[in-house]
């Protein structure tokens, strides 16, 4: 959570499901759930404006929406300079992340890397950039106790052998990220439609 002088954050809650964050505004598709506005989050932009809040959370929500790019786009849109973005969502290696059908995405913990200072050698997805706060991974329970959890978390060079060589082994569970915005917010992209040529 960024620095906090007194006053009340605004924090959004992105896909919040029945368990929104307390003190969160909540936003879901599903009616059913805790959120303050119902909105499709395939659809942009949502129904906010720029750096309106203090910190945004989407947990187990990314692997669902049709778009990562333009969806991290939004967040960065819709955070303060300074503020944070909290992201969960599932290992590609564990179960849940092929169970779930709704499911778009199978992510690793090098994913979000096309998001920051370099973006990991892509410039061209995206102009929207993030600083990495932190990024950790949890493992199964039993790979917890042997010890590989520690190193791949306190270790980034073991982090990467890790998904190169032994995650199928060693599975992921979950991960977890924090990201700060940097720079202005990235204006809405016009899509080029399929048969464009140049
Ligand atoms: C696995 S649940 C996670 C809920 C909550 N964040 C939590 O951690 O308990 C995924 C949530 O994302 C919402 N969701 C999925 N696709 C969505 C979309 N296109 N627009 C808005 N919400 C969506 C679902 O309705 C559901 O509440």
């Amino acid at each position: 959570m960024p620095p906090n002088n007194g006053e009340r954050l605004r924090i959004l809650d992105v896909g919040c499901g029945i368990r929104k964050y307390p003190g969160s505004i909540g936003i879901d598709v599903n009616p059913v759930t805790a959120a303050d506005v119902i909105c499709d989050l395939d659809r942009f932009p949502y129904p906010f404006a720029d750096r309106t809040f203090d910190a945004l959370r989407a947990i187990h929500v990314i692997e669902h929406l049709t778009d990562v790019v333009r969806t991290m786009e939004e967040f960065h849109r819709l955070v303060k300079p300074g503020g944070r973005v909290r992201i969960e969502t599932p290992h590609y290696t564990d179960y849940s992340s092929f169970c779930d059908p709704t499911h778009k995405h199978h992510l690793n913990s090098f994913s979000f890397r096309y998001f920051g200072e370099d973006h990991g050698g892509f410039g061209y997805y995206t102009e929207a950039k993030f600083r990495e706060i932190f990024v950790r991974v949890k493992l199964l329970s039993f790979w917890r106790w042997l010890g590989f959890e520690f190193l791949v978390n306190r270790f980034p060079r073991f982090r990467k052998f890790w998904e190169f060589y032994l995650c199928y082994l060693v599975r992921g569970k979950a991960m977890e990220f924090e990201f700060e915005p940097i720079g202005p917010p990235v204006p809405m992209r016009r899509r080029p439609a399929v048969s464009q040529t140049r």
